[in-house]
Formats: C-alpha cells, structure tokens, sequence
C-alpha cells in the first residue's frame, strides 16, 4: 500500500521536479542525500520497517555468497560508494559499487547523462567517471555492508593510446588495491563492455581476453568475479568470450551493458538526435539483454552464473529474465522512471508470480522458460 502510494508520487510529483534539471546534478544531489540518510539509524530503521521483507522465497546462495534477494544495483550509479548504508534499507538485495579504475577520471566531456523518457531510457557518456581505486578502497574499508557488496572493475579511461599489455597492468593493480585492502566485499566486477572509453583497447577477441583472464588467474582471487559483458557483439562473438571465460575462474556473466545503437528499435530517433555522444539504458537495453541470458543458459547455464541487467521497470520484466537463466538481477533506470521503492516493490511481488507457476522458491523458477 505505502509502497504503491509513494511510486504513484513519484512519478506524478517527484519525477516531473526532477526531470526540470540537469540530470547529473539531480543525480549528485540524490547520492549526497542517499550518503546522508544512510548514517541516520532511525531513518534506516523506518525505511526497513515498512519496505523490507525477509521473505525465504527469494533467498538464495550464489557463488558462496547469500543473496537475501535477487535485486542489485548495476555499476555506474555508484561510482564511488557512498550509497553502502542506506541501499539495504530500501530492500536492495546486493549492490555494485564502480566502476571503479586505477586512477581517478573526471568523466567525459559533457553532456554525461541525458533522459530520454519517451525510449524509456538515459543517455550515458560517463566513461567511468570515479575517484580511483586507492580513494574509494580507503572509504570502504573498516565498513561493514548488510548485503552483499561487490567492486567492479575497469581500465582507467586515458586519452593515450595503450598497449594491451598496460591495459592489463592497470586492470590488475586494481584488483590488487582492494584484494589487498581487507575490504568487507563480497565479490568483483570485470568490466569488459564500457562503450563510451578512449583509447583502443578491446578484450572482445579471444586472444585479448583469453591474455587478460589468464592474469586474473594469476592473483588467486580471494571472491568471485563476475564479467560485464557487452550487447552489440553477435551471438557468435558472445560464443567465442563465453567459450574463453568458462576456462578460467570466472563465477559468471552479466548481461549486459549499454546499448550502443543508435537505431534500435525502441529509441524514439528524435529523442536519440539530441546527443552526439554517449550510449543508452533502459528499455533499449532489454530485448539484447533477454537474449543473451537465454543464450549463456542454453550454452554454459551449468558452470556460469546469469546475472540479467537491462531495462528492468516491474516484477514483469524482472521474472522475465529469472525464467530466461538469470539467477539475479541488476537495475539503474528502472529507479530513475519508477522511483526509489521499485526493488522493494519488485520483491513484494515476485513471490506471487512464483505461486501462481507452481514454485515456493525463486531458484526453481531459473530457466524454466529455456528447458
Ligand atoms: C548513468 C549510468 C552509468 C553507468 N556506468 C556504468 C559503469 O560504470 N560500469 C558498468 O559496468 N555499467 C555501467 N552502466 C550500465 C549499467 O550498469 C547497466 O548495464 C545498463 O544501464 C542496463 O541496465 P538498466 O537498463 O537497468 O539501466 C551505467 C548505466 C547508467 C544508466
């Protein structure tokens, strides 16, 4: 009821204020308020109170770790973790923190981010706009974290052009910052897929992630990497990474990120006409998305997990993706045209539609489109 009348809200009153100003400034405005709230107890306690459900149904224990539900944040709306503490009380089930890289990055040119709400989508030309490893690693050490935290990871985005040898390098050092930190983490992002980075580096021929992989190994890992993957590639490109990343130590593959197509079908052509730059989220994200979780089940279901991620706006949409092989799920844009309480709206839900198809748990559920 609360949770229905707040959305009903937000997107009558809060999102029409919103959508007045620049969107990087609403979104640095809401992390700063997010951070805040999230040192406030009584806050924290109110918020969970009403919108936190301990529901058994979507518990699951993936890759080691226990997942209290499915729902996450998708990298890239919390470049440099100040939303920690107060993302669980909203019902987040884990979150990702990046992407992160070696050194600091000031963020592309701007415009960085732009709405399209006729495609359902945003414009992002961020290129991995962070604080650098070393900041945010001293941040989040000595914090605890009530669900599930993971670093994603990526190469610092230079303007110079790299050797793939240096790539490595950076993306490793990294890995080592926080691997040797102590960090309470629980898991890592490999970012392979960002569009919008300088430079002309690509790990998307096997050879070239075959090289990094091979020296991820090499750091013997302490949690569980997950790779970001991207969704412009054709099915038999995404063949060929997956054939590579099942032969190293690699938990699973998100699919996916942004969508780089200016012409797919669901963005409106004059709303894409407005931005030069940059790549979109959102609804335009979801068919490729869908795809390619059913893909990667079909393929290597039984030694990868399936993490769906793109255009993710209802329970419809999130159950869609658990049926095609995703056994979590990641959202960003769905918060920005649904609201704040969309996950927490989403788990309250899930579990009628897991009735209603015959299953008590939500890891009965993965797949069962595919078989
Ligand atoms: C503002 C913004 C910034 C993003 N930055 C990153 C990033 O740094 N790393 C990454 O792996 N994905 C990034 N993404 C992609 C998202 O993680 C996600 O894959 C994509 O937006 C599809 O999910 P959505 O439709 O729920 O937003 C970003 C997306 C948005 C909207």
């Amino acid at each position: 009821m609360l949770i229905s009348f707040y959305s009903i809200f937000y997107k009558i009153v809060l999102k029409n204020i919103f959508f007045q100003f620049d969107p990087e400034l609403i979104h640095d405005l809401i992390v700063k308020i997010g951070e805040t709230q999230g040192k406030i107890s009584f806050v924290k306690k109110i918020l969970k109170s009403r919108l936190s459900r301990d529901s058994s149904q979507l518990k699951q224990k993936i890759a080691g770790i226990e997942f209290r539900n499915p729902i996450g944040l998708a990298a890239g709306f919390d470049y440099n973790g100040e939303l920690t503490q107060i993302l669980p009380a909203l019902d987040f089930g884990f979150q990702t923190v990046g992407t992160i890289t070696n050194h600091p990055y000031e963020g592309n040119p701007k415009p960085r981010l732009g709405r399209l709400p006729k495609s359902r989508s945003l414009m992002v030309n961020k290129g991995f706009k962070n604080k650098g490893a070393a900041w945010i690693a001293r941040k989040l050490a000595g914090q605890t974290f009530e669900i599930p935290l993971g670093i994603s990871i990526g190469k610092t985005n230079i303007k110079q052009r790299e050797t793939q040898k240096s790539a490595i390098e950076d993306i490793l050092s990294s890995f080592c910052t926080f691997e040797d930190s102590n960090i309470k983490s629980s898991y890592y992002e490999l970012n392979v897929s960002c569009p919008n980075l300088f430079g002309n580096i690509s790990f998307y021929p096997p050879k070239n992630l075959s090289e990094l992989l091979t020296e991820v190994d090499k750091l013997k890992l302490k949690k569980p990497v997950f790779i970001k993957m991207p969704i412009n590639e054709t099915d038999k490109q995404i063949e060929d990474m997956l054939d590579i990343i099942v032969r190293h130590k690699i938990a699973g593959v998100i699919f996916g990120n942004l969508q780089k197509d200016r012409k797919d079908s669901s963005l409106d052509s004059s709303e894409v006409a407005k931005w030069k730059m940059g790549n979109f989220s959102g609804l335009p994200t979801k068919k490729r998305s869908n795809e390619l979780i059913s893909f990667a089940y079909k393929k290597y279901g039984n030694k990868l997990v399936i993490i769906g991620c793109g255009g993710i706006f209802n329970t419809g949409d999130a159950y869609q993706k658990i049926k095609l092989g995703a056994s979590l799920l990641q959202l960003i844009t769905g918060l920005i045209y649904e609201g704040p309480l969309l996950v927490a709206k989403i788990n309250s839900e899930l579990p009628k539609l897991l009735k209603k198809d015959g299953f008590k748990y939500i890891s009965e559920a993965i797949g069962t489109d595919i078989l």
